[in-house]
């Protein structure tokens, strides 16, 4: 195979002559173009690897050229060199389509890290088969695994909003999956369930003996998913010192390990995910806008089960299919009765919350055929009843303080039983907090 050829643009002679030196040593030929008219003739006279260029040219800008790309070219890469300290430039840039940027003054390192996930990129086949899928005939989904595709070949960071078990993660996993970093790790880390003290050395690595515990050098977790992909999961839960030093990570590109003196270059993309309304946490002073706009270049809204009740037919197939595998029986097939029950059910933890369902379903089950009455799910939520049946449904028979424990029993009881057990989901699915349902489940002695 020929040597990657790169077309780099700058009316700047020695930053011509950095890019084109480095280039050559990665064993990447380069042409030369001083301006955005040069520019858009020479992409049209043959095909390039990538494109690096500079966003102030003499006859205009940068940003044009990445349009042109993506407008006429769209499988070249383009990265683009911003001025230094401007993070605005570069979040603009890469909702364009530029794959990524690199700030002057340039450090070859990150230049280098650049140019190799752009030639990675250009010979990335259009999309690596995986083992997962996003299913769902609604159009919704059929946006979202456009997106996906798209997205994939770039590096921008990706902010999926959406409620619990909307399938954040598995969004998070293809976009991985279907990129030119597939072959590299992809390391999840939920931002909640780290201890505080230890935040810093799980994300950014210590040294030995940077502290009392640190018995010898440790690897963070960009470090972990360098040349890869990190999924911030309930990226809210961050506390403010971490969100500052993630926003230095971002615009960097580079880490500090606790208790070590130089910086060590990385080549990570983010992908980060929450339930939380960000905008509102940074109305309130809990979470910084400037780490916002940085996290939040590409936005994906994962749509709940309820805006989208038609999925459901495939996703209860699927889940039954897989769920039967694994537990080694046949899989039964559901009465139209028993369908309608699911798709006119609001599943609060959406598609989790249908996989939980048919798990214990499939568990108990005997026999070919899934029926209305196998569906078992909270009363309150059979479409044949009224809603809100669950509170009154239990009888009021003694003071009011009894009562109101009785309900608050059954309600927690239910979303125990909806989340499969699992407290956090349950607190979610009760709008209350892991620690307080907690104790409420202790204080109320629920099993
Ligand atoms: N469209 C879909 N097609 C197939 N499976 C899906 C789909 N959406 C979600 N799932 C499955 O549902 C389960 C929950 O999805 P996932 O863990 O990605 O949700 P989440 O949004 O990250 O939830 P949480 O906020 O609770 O972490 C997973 O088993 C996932 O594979
Ligand atoms: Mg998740």
């Amino acid at each position: 195979m020929s040597d990657p050829v790169a077309l780099i643009i700058d009316d700047e002679q020695d930053l011509l002559s950095l890019l084109s030196i480095t280039l050559r040593r990665m064993g990447v030929e380069s042409h030369k173009a001083g301006n955005v008219a040069e520019a858009k003739s020479q992409l049209d006279r043959r095909s390039f690897d990538l494109c690096l260029t500079d966003l102030r040219l003499p006859d205009g800008s940068g940003m044009e050229i990445v349009k042109y790309i993506q407008d006429k070219y769209g499988d070249t890469p383009v990265a683009v060199i911003t001025a230094f300290g401007d993070p605005k430039t570069a979040v603009e840039a890469l909702k364009l389509g530029a794959f990524d940027y690199i700030a002057k003054p340039i450090e070859v390192d990150q230049l280098k890290a650049i140019i190799e996930s752009s030639i990675r990129l250009s010979k990335a086949s259009p999309s690596t088969p995986s083992s997962r899928t996003l299913l769902g005939d609604s159009e919704e989904m059929d946006k979202i695994r456009a997106l996906i595709n798209k997205v994939a070949r770039n590096q921008a960071p990706v902010y999926i909003h959406g409620e619990t078990g909307t399938g954040k993660e598995l969004i998070a996993r293809l976009i991985h999956e279907y990129g030119p970093r597939a072959s590299n790790p992809f390391v999840a880390v939920n931002c909640g369930a780290i201890p505080r003290e230890l935040m810093e050395s799980e994300f950014f690595g210590h040294k030995k003996g940077s502290f009392t515990g640190a018995f010898s050098d440790k690897k963070g977790l960009f470090e972990a998913a360098n040349g890869g992909t990190l999924f911030l999961d309930e990226i809210a839960e961050l506390p403010q010192d971490l969100q500052v030093k993630l926003l230095r990570t971002i615009q960097e590109k580079s880490v500090r390990p606790v208790g070590e003196v130089t910086e060590r270059a990385i080549d990570v993309r983010l992908i980060s995910a929450t339930h939380k309304d960000l905008q509102d946490m940074i109305e309130r002073d809990q979470f910084r806008e400037d780490l916002y706009y940085r996290v939040n270049v590409i936005p994906i809204n994962a749509p709940s089960l309820r805006e989208r009740p038609g999925d459901i037919p495939v996703l209860a197939e699927h889940f039954i299919k897989s769920i039967s595998e694994k537990i080694g029986i046949k899989a039964p097939t559901m009465t139209k009765e028993a369908l309608k029950i699911l798709t006119s059910h609001r599943f609060s933890g959406n598609v989790r919350e249908l996989e939980n369902l048919l798990e214990r379903i499939l568990a108990l089950h005997e026999g070919s055929v899934i029926d209305a009455e196998d569906i078992d799910l909270p009363q309150a939520s059979r479409p044949s009843k009224g809603a809100g049946e669950s509170a009154s449904a239990v009888e009021m028979d003694g003071p009011i303080d009894e009562h109101l424990v009785r309900i608050e029993k059954k309600l927690i009881k239910d979303a125990l039983k909806r989340s499969g057990g699992n407290i956090t989901q349950a607190a979610e699915l009760l709008g209350t907090s892991f620690r307080s349902l907690r104790y409420k489940i202790k204080k109320l002695e629920i099993e």
